[in-house]
Parts: C-alpha cells; structure tokens; sequence
C-alpha cells in the first residue's frame, strides 16, 4: 500500500475533525482501493479516534472494504431495475460460487465481490460487471458459465506459464 499516497490526502484533512471521517474514507478507499489495518490506525490517529472507532464507523456503511480487490472485480447491481429482474438470486448465486459475501476477496486473490446500486445500464438487468465489462441480463446459471470461463482462462494462463 502506499504510504506517502495516504500521507498526502492526510494533509488535505489537515486538522479535519470526526465529521471528516467518511470522505475521509473514501478518499483514502479510491487511492489504495481498500482500507488497510495500517490505514485505519494512520486515520485514526490522524482524527484522535481509537482505531476500532473508526473501524466500526466503516464497517456500518458497505461501500468501505478491507481486502485488496481481486484480479476478477465482480459487481453485482442491486438497484431497482435490477432486483424486480432478480438480482437477489444472482447475488446469492455468486456468493455461493465464490464462497464470499460482498467486501470480500477469495483466497487465490482471483476474486472480489461488490454490492452497487443501479450502474446505469437498467435496460441490461440484471446485470453485473466485471473489471468494467458489462454481462446483460445475468441469471444464476449464466454468472456460474461466467466464472467458470474466468477460472479456465486463468488455468490455462498458469500452464501457458509453467
Ligand atoms: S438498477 Fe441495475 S443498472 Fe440500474
């Protein structure tokens, strides 16, 4: 993670109160993409707060996560469009795929998970998007056909390299 990056926003807060925390946050989250033990006690001290403070702030609001992304970021929408199309299955689905919830990465890295509200593309729903590609109407079955060619392809990549 980098230090001197979250030094330097740090300073844009510089004698910022309690009430700074959540764009604090956020700025901090679009930086190193996620928040980092180090970086919350950083914050925290930055902000006289204790570290779990500042922890428990962050875990109420779900847009803040605490494992690096993975090398597949998979978003699942959950807007209005998408959930009266059945986005809830599709969630469930994924996160049985993948055995995480939202926030979390797979051991192997090659995964992580994000809940969005509507991503503009309501007229896909249900959608999800992965690293910036858009899969238009997403059923559980076609997100599994999704993973599973993602998983090949990394396969064959690994013995390509082996
Ligand atoms: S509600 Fe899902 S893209 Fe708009």
């Amino acid at each position: 993670m980098g230090k001197r990056e979250v030094n330097a926003i740090l300073e844009r807060y510089a004698g910022a109160g309690r009430d700074q925390l959540i764009p604090l946050l956020q700025d901090v989250q679009e930086v190193e993409g996620y928040l980092s033990e180090e970086t919350i006690s950083t914050i925290a001290a930055h902000l006289n707060m204790a570290s779990s403070k500042v922890y428990g702030v962050a875990t109420f609001y779900n847009q803040f996560r605490f494992m690096p992304k993975g090398k597949y970021h998979v978003m699942c929408c959950r807007g209005t469009a998408c959930h009266v199309k059945g986005s809830l299955k599709v969630l469930e689905n994924l996160e049985k795929q993948l055995r995480i919830r939202p926030g979390m990465t797979t051991r192997d890295r090659l995964f992580s998970l994000e809940v969005v509200a509507c991503m503009g593309a309501c007229g896909l729903a249900p959608v999800i998007n992965i690293n910036g590609e858009f899969y238009a109407k997403a059923t559980p079955l076609k997100v599994a056909r999704i993973l599973d060619d993602l998983r090949r392809k990394e396969q064959s990549n690994d013995e390509a390299a082996a």
